[in-house]
């Protein structure tokens, strides 16, 4: 499972890659105007700063909706750094962008997907991952995880190879069950990852261990 952290942070995407299990960033224009970062030209800074700290794809979003303005923007971003994938909205001139995309051999990361029928089109049009946010699915009630499931069951079925990248990932227990469910990539917050490290037996057994130690010196 590769793990993606889902922040436009500089300091916690080097803080998640110097753990060594970093396989990639996803960021997202709410991310961007989070970290105040604002205009065309610094927003591909950005990009191309983050693409410097980690070794895997970095998910950069299209803000045009329209099939012309998608594939502009799109190989705009693409030419920036190789480790840009060009993330693509689930609309219908996205499908649209994502195949010619997908034939020109740029990978792409299809966002804003939220039903089995959505990533079934997705991986229909050759995306390189399809982006099921799961956190926003629970957040109205309705069962995220259940969405990867079904997503997995269909890929199977007919070998799709788009990857499936569980995403609004909110906590260590999603990381969990995505994994169960077999999800190819997840991508949250570094809090997310971090949360996989602790239990407090390991602390317990740690303390009890060095003290032990202590006292036979
Ligand atoms: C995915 O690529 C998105 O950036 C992201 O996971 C959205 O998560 P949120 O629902 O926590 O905003």
């Amino acid at each position: 499972m590769k793990f993606f952290i889902d922040t436009a942070n500089l300091e916690q995407i080097k803080e998640a890659q110097a753990l060594g299990i970093l396989d990639g960033v996803t960021t997202n224009p709410s991310l961007m105007a989070k970290e105040g970062i604002n205009g065309e030209e610094n927003v591909k800074k950005h990009y191309q700063a983050i693409c410097e700290i980690v070794d895997g794809d970095v998910s950069a979003e299209v803000i045009a909706t329209d099939f012309e303005g998608m594939i502009k923007e799109g190989e705009a971003l693409a030419a920036l750094h190789d480790q840009i994938v060009v993330k693509i909205p689930m609309i219908k001139d996205g499908v649209k962008a994502l195949k010619y995309f997908s034939s020109k051999g740029i990978k792409t990361n299809c966002t804003l997907v939220f039903s089995a029928g959505q990533a079934l089109l997705a991986a229909k049009a050759g995306a390189t991952y399809v982006s099921p946010f799961i956190g926003r699915l629970d957040d109205i009630s309705t069962d995220g995880l259940n969405l990867i499931s079904e997503i997995r069951h269909i890929y199977d079925n007919y070998g799709f190879e788009t990857e499936i990248l569980a995403a609004s990932v909110r906590h260590t227990m999603h990381v969990i069950d995505c994994a169960k469910i077999g999800a190819d990539v997840m991508t949250g917050p570094l809090s997310s990852i971090e949360g996989l490290l602790k239990h407090p037996l390991t602390d317990i057994g740690l303390e009890k261990f060095l003290a032990d130690h202590k006292k036979n010196q």
